[in-house]
């Protein structure tokens, strides 16, 4: 098992504080993960990388199933502290090995946790194994930068990142080409102490992706330009993309 991210060991408590995106972000993904699963067959949802619970426990209160695969104890005992947290079923392990019991109707991994998985045989056998575990028809959604986007942030150094607590965070990116690798460097104060958490990532072009997912026998279902739903454009800087196994 690849060992899970500090962020996730160490500040597990801070997540929902320092690393969750905007409120509207939050809601816009969960509305869009339930009007996709309304468009897949009837089944079970099934979360990589669930974390503390921010998109599930929504989800699972507008009456969906969910489960979830994380690697991270820490994060899933945050989960598990808050009202329905209990109810959801979490394999603790890698979640490129898809290792949960059943079928799913949709599998999903948001906050550009995908990539996460640091190289292209990682990202192809996470999709691989979810293709695996979907009903016939069923939806693999992601969501991800565009590589052209990455590239600018890193250019303009540190910036400011908009968090739930108010606490000032900061992110530096570094982009490695030759290896399509980034990190993230997070800088946090929290009542006077600094804190650096840094962040592994391995990018992929929407090209690449849909390439990828066609070798683990998904078809690109659509693409939107961001959670809210709108069209995936030239002036898009990032996208949520939805995969089908076809059924
Ligand atoms: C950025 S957080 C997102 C959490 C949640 N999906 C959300 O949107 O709030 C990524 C989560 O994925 C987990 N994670 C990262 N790489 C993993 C891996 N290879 N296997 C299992 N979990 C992993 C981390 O422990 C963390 O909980």
């Amino acid at each position: 098992m690849p060992p899970s991210p500090d962020y996730a060991v160490d500040l597990a408590d801070h997540y929902d504080d320092w690393f969750t995106p905007p409120t509207a972000t939050t809601d816009a993904t969960v509305a869009l993960l339930d009007r996709l699963a309304s468009t897949a067959p009837e089944g079970p949802m099934l979360e990589l990388g669930i974390g503390t619970g921010r998109i599930a426990l929504p989800l699972a209160a507008r009456g969906r199933e969910l489960h979830g695969i994380d690697a991270a104890k820490a994060m899933v005992e945050q989960l598990r502290a808050k009202s329905g947290g209990g109810d959801i079923a979490v394999s603790i392990g890698d979640f490129s090995d898809v290792q949960h019991e059943g079928r799913f109707a949709v599998i999903y991994v948001v906050n550009g946790t995908f990539f996460e998985l640091t190289s292209q045989e990682a990202q192809i056998h996470c999709l691989t194994r979810a293709a695996a575990r979907l009903l016939p028809g069923g939806l693999f959604v992601l969501d991800a930068h565009l590589p052209e986007v990455l590239a600018v942030g890193a250019g303009a150094g540190s910036q400011p990142v908009q968090t739930a607590s108010g606490d000032p965070v900061t992110r530096t990116r570094r982009i490695h080409p030759t290896t399509q690798r980034y990190t993230s460097d997070y800088k946090v104060v929290h009542n006077g102490d600094v804190r650096h958490i840094r962040v592994a990532f391995r990018y992929a072009s929407p090209g690449e992706l849909d390439l990828m997912a066609a070798t683990a026998g998904l078809r690109l279902r659509e693409r939107f330009g961001g959670w809210s739903g709108v069209p995936f454009t030239d002036s898009s800087n990032y996208h949520v993309s939805v995969y089908e196994l076809p059924a």
